[in-house]
């Protein structure tokens, strides 16, 4: 845990490592603490086939929106993508094109097909989210105030170039110790380096600052620091915010399949504008806390004076159930870790 965080009794602290403990959390914590991210294992991460409800949902999902379904054996469906960059697709013209909008030169996309807001897709994306496991994770590093950003499946087939080392985190360098960001990411196939899984650089998230572009190669000539990742499908895998981390290109046949949860303090901004957005019926058969972690506890930008005051209602409402429901106090100051 950071210097930097407050401990007083009714700070949120306490709950959140409670929570660690009541789930035997508390190894990956410590692995959070020392290297910036921790591999939590199928059996605590995906319970009652978790996983692979999402990863046939994912399938289901690239079949509506891309007209076929996804080849998980050869990964043909997604090899080679192309990099969107003015609507034409680059480099191989396979039919998809790879989503990485801020690359144009020849090369095809690190990342494949990113399919972005899920969450309403599938009942399971709800399920996932509110994994008490990640939840205490993600809360341990961003506070208990923590909100999704935005929720999306990466499938990646073969290709040829590898996802150059970056830190999530949105502010520049100096970066502060504490995580503002976390990526939680469900893995939902085997993740090496042939299958073009994920590289971090352990420890990273304690340099407080973004890669020099010769520190973010990955490879032969790349940084000398960096690990393959190796987790079997069904891990959650949880960074900090700071963590240097990229991907190498897949060599073998077939997908790779993951979904992030990626969660946020609340002052940082959302990839996704969920605060209203959401079917009430999505709210109502979910606990108070969901409606929190899906930003419904917090006031977006205000279009008018009456618009804001509806919103700040909104909150409260939110706020108010989850505090009856709990008899937790959900409201915090500036030294607490509930923000
Ligand atoms: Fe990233």
């Amino acid at each position: 845990m950071s210097e930097a965080t407050t401990t007083t009794a009714d700070s949120g602290y306490d709950r959140v490592w409670k929570e660690i403990s009541d789930l035997g959390l508390d190894r990956f914590a410590g692995e959070l603490d020392e290297f910036g991210y921790t591999v939590v294992p199928p059996e605590i991460a995906s319970p009652n086939g978790l996983a692979k409800k999402m990863l046939e949902a994912c399938l289901d999902i690239a079949e509506r929106r891309n007209g076929e379904r996804p080849d998980l054996a050869t990964g043909d469906t997604h090899a080679y993508l192309g990099i969107e960059t003015t609507g034409t697709s680059r480099k191989k013209g396979n039919k998809l094109k790879g989503r990485m909008p801020e690359m144009t030169d020849d090369r095809d996309s690190p990342v494949g097909d990113v399919m972005q807001c899920i969450l309403t897709e599938d009942q399971v994306f709800e399920e996932g989210l509110m994994n008490p496991v990640l939840l205490a994770l993600a809360s341990y590093l961003c506070g208990y105030r923590m909100v999704l950003s935005g929720m999306a499946c990466w499938m990646k087939g073969p290709n040829e170039t590898s996802f150059s080392l970056h830190s999530d985190s949105p502010e520049p360098s100096p970066m502060p110790p504490q995580s503002f960001v976390t990526q939680c990411t469900y893995v939902l196939t085997d993740y090496n380096r042939e299958n073009g899984g994920l590289v971090i650089v352990p420890g990273s998230h304690k340099l407080c600052r973004h890669p020099e572009p010769e520190e973010a190669r990955i490879g032969e000539d790349g940084n000398p620091d960096a690990v393959v990742v190796e987790a079997k499908a069904g891990s959650l895998i949880v960074w900090h915010g700071n963590t240097w981390h990229g991907s190498y290109n897949r060599t073998a046949p077939g997908l790779r399949v993951s979904v992030t949860n990626f969660m946020v303090r609340p002052f940082i901004h959302k990839l996704e504008e969920l605060s209203g957005n959401l079917p009430q019926e999505m709210l109502d058969r979910n606990s108070p806390r969901f409606a929190l972690v899906t930003q419904h506890g917090l006031t977006p930008g205000r279009l008018s004076q009456a618009d804001g005051q509806e919103k700040v209602a909104r909150a409260n409402k939110y706020i108010a159930a989850f505090e009856k429901a709990t008899g937790m106090k959900y409201r915090a100051g500036k030294n607490d870790y509930f923000n």
